[in-house]
């Protein structure tokens, strides 16, 4: 499999380019600093420079040409303002998705996250506000794509706790809770294998399901439904 994953310096990026490189897979993973590139080729993976902010879709489209799927996992970060929440969780993804529409690429995963395009819980600031906006916004694009076969996971709170290998994995509202970056990257490998489990969205948060068989039974559920099923 090829697999451009954006935003390739992020921790569950460079979990992701290790599980896909250490299988034979040929992953590029897209940063913006070059001072980065050393630990994108740790990670198995080919560095490219393109910074999503300001490149055009064109020059996104030549770095994914030839992919069999691209991977969203960029994010401007917990010390970004409101602004970069715009910039990069919602109109890098949608550039992605146009490059990936332009190179004829239909494999899209996003990374996204729970509560996307809910209204804030009271008592959470502006920055929050502006960010579960802008995931909510870069889903809605891609559900109005029908050139993509995009699929959006929606983890809980991340953790850099050692992977479990167990997952809860269902249709949203799934509930509250943490998931490891290591079992977000491997779920992820695992959907990128069930090409079936497609046109949907997906809370994913530690649980007590195996992540092959978590994914393995959505696929069982069909690629167009709801995505209310629940595996946990
Ligand atoms: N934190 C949570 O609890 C949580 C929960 C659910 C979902 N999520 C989402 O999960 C995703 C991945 O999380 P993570 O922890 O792996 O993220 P991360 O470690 O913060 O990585 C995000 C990456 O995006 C890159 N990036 C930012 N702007 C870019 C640009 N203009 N062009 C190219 N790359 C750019 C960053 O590069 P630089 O180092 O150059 O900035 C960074 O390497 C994010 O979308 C995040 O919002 C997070």
């Amino acid at each position: 499999m090829n697999v451009v994953i954006a935003g390739g310096h992020g921790r569950i990026a460079l979990r992701l380019s290790r599980l896909l490189a250490a299988r034979g897979d040929t992953v590029l993973g897209v940063i913006r600093d070059p001072a980065h590139a050393g630990d994108v080729r740790a990670a198995g993976a080919g560095p490219v420079v393109c910074d999503l902010e300001s490149a055009v879709a064109g020059a996104v489209a030549d770095v994914v040409t030839g992919a069999d799927a691209v991977v969203f996992a960029a994010g401007a970060g917990p010390g970004s303002g409101t602004a970069r929440k715009d910039t990069v969780d919602r109109a890098a993804s949608v550039l992605l998705a146009d490059a990936a529409e332009r190179a004829g690429v239909r494999g899209f995963v996003q990374i996204s996250a729970m509560g996307a395009g809910a209204p804030p819980a009271p008592g959470r600031d502006e920055v929050w506000a502006a960010y579960i906006r802008a995931k909510g916004e870069a889903e809605d694009d891609l559900r109005s794509r029908d050139a993509l076969d995009w699929l959006i996971l929606r983890p809980g709170r991340l953790t850099d706790d050692p992977g479990t290998g167990l997952v809860a994995l269902a249709g949203p509202p799934l509930g509250r809770g943490a998931v490891t970056r290591d079992d977000v990257a491997a779920t992820v490998v695992a959907l990128l294998d069930a090409p079936a489990v497609r046109h949907r969205t997906l809370d994913l948060l530690n649980g007590d399901t195996p992540i092959r068989d978590a994914v393995a039974r959505l696929g069982q559920g069909g690629s167009g439904g709801s995505g209310a099923d629940q595996v946990s």
